[in-house]
């Protein structure tokens, strides 16, 4: 008698819930950016690059991020599980033999709020925003979710990902009474605008009551060009460059991020070196020269998912950062294994201004409105933390 009151009470609980958290406050479908969520292992390798990697473990464990993985010596058994094969023939990456990768925890926050479990000091994400939004009334894992994916890889090898989205945000819609808002950060927005370009429209109508775009690098990023080149250890010291390279260079998202030409003349020069100036049509030979040719078929396969920028046809509100020394174009002396010099231009010091600013076209292109606002000063990863962009998002939530 006591549990089967119990068990009416917690259905009656449950039922109140998901009538009441709807009224004004539509459900939050929350999607990270490159590295923007954690990533588990589970070994059972052939072999290892060193006598101290583990070769079998017994269970899952966090792969990204664990900063004690990064650490001299260790991290070559790190780049050794988290890097990509690359198979020409299917023209499509797998994990070395004997890794296993999942990403844990879709449909929940914890795995975009913080990208070390073991030290949430370092790696906040989305936790800043997440906790307002628990102050505005909602609740995690109910009507507010995260959408982690595995970002190694482009949308053209994560087609599950995309079904799991969509089945989320109808489930979402039906249980809250209304259409879901979409909020994304960085590469989290072109693997949205993909995904929306794929729905059709009655679809959207019906599911979708906005986009916010956080920080989008709709065009690509100059940046990535040296992340390929020469690894970019976002100036971690004891992090080396040069081994996490393989695993930039082995991650497809990475060459899709290359900058397009819809944002960029194909005349700018990119990378600057005693030999060569690279272009957007040099980017076959510069694959090539930096000792990484697949990259150039990992661009083909990707190149077309987006280019195009079409319209999102749903409400979309795009915030940037601007006034931020951003990299636009590097000049080496040794190449590609020493960091050149950066010429640096305006955006959020990630994604380049002019990338983000693609936005501002679709308000020819489509009848819902498109909403563009300048981040005076704020930087790609702190826009997620900052007040104003925490104001901006209540707004379009409870007032809408
Ligand atoms: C590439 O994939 C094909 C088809 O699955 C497979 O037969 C082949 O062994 C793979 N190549 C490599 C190098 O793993
Ligand atoms: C721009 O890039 C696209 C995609 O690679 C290509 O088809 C097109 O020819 C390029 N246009 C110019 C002007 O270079
Ligand atoms: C690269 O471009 C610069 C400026 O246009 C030019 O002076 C230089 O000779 C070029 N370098 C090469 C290797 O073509
Ligand atoms: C937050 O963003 C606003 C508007 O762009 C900017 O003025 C402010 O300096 C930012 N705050 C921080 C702490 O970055």
């Amino acid at each position: 008698m006591g549990a089967l009151s119990g068990l009416v009470f917690l259905w009656i609980g449950g039922w109140l819930l998901a009538c009441f958290a709807a009224p004004g406050r539509p459900p939050v479908v929350l999607i990270p950016g490159d590295l923007g969520n954690q990533l588990e292992a589970k070994l059972d390798k052939p072999t290892v690059v060193h006598y101290m990697c583990s070769k079998k473990t017994a269970d899952y464990f966090t792969l990204w991020l664990n900063l004690e993985l990064l650490i001299p010596l260790v991290i070559d058994c790190w780049v050794d599980n988290i890097r990509l094969v690359y198979n020409q023939s299917t023209r499509s990456t797998e994990s070395p033999p004997g890794v296993y990768i999942r990403v844990p925890g879709f449909g929940t926050t914890y795995p975009i709020e913080y990208l070390d479990p073991s030290n949430v000091r370092v790696g906040i994400y989305f936790y800043t925003l997440v906790q307002a939004m628990v102050d505005w009334g909602y609740q995690r894992d109910h009507d507010m979710r995260g959408a982690p994916y595995d970002w190694r890889k482009a949308p053209n090898e994560n087609k599950d990902y995309f079904v799991a989205l969509k089945k989320m945000i109808e489930e979402m819609a039906e249980s809250f009474g209304g259409p879901v808002v979409l909020i994304a950060h960085s590469m989290g927005n072109v693997y949205t605008l993909y995904f929306l370009n794929q729905q059709p429209q009655e679809w959207k109508d019906r599911y979708i009551l906005s986009f916010v775009a956080l920080g989008p690098p709709w065009g690509g990023v100059a940046k990535t060009l040296h992340v390929l080149a020469t690894g970019d250890n976002n100036q971690i010291p004891v992090i080396s460059s040069l081994k996490i390279r393989t695993q930039q260079r082995t991650a497809v998202s990475t060459s899709w991020l290359l900058p397009y030409n819809n944002t960029w003349s194909a005349d700018t020069v990119f990378v600057r070196t005693p030999a060569a100036n690279y272009t957007i049509r040099d980017y076959e030979r510069f694959y090539k020269d930096i000792g990484f040719p697949e990259g150039w078929l990992m661009r083909q396969d990707t190149e077309p998912l987006i280019y195009q920028l079409s319209a999102p046809r749903v409400p979309v509100h795009c915030l940037y950062g601007t006034g931020v020394e951003t990299p636009e174009s590097f000049v080496y002396t040794d190449f590609p294994d020493k960091d050149p010099k950066v010429v640096m231009g305006d955006g959020d010091g990630t994604v380049n201004l002019a990338s983000a600013l693609n936005c501002g076209r679709w308000r020819r292109q489509q009848a819902q409105p498109v909403s563009m606002f300048e981040l005076r000063g704020t930087e790609h990863i702190a826009m997620l933390s900052n007040v104003t962009t925490i104001d901006y998002i209540k707004r379009v939530l409870l007032a809408p």
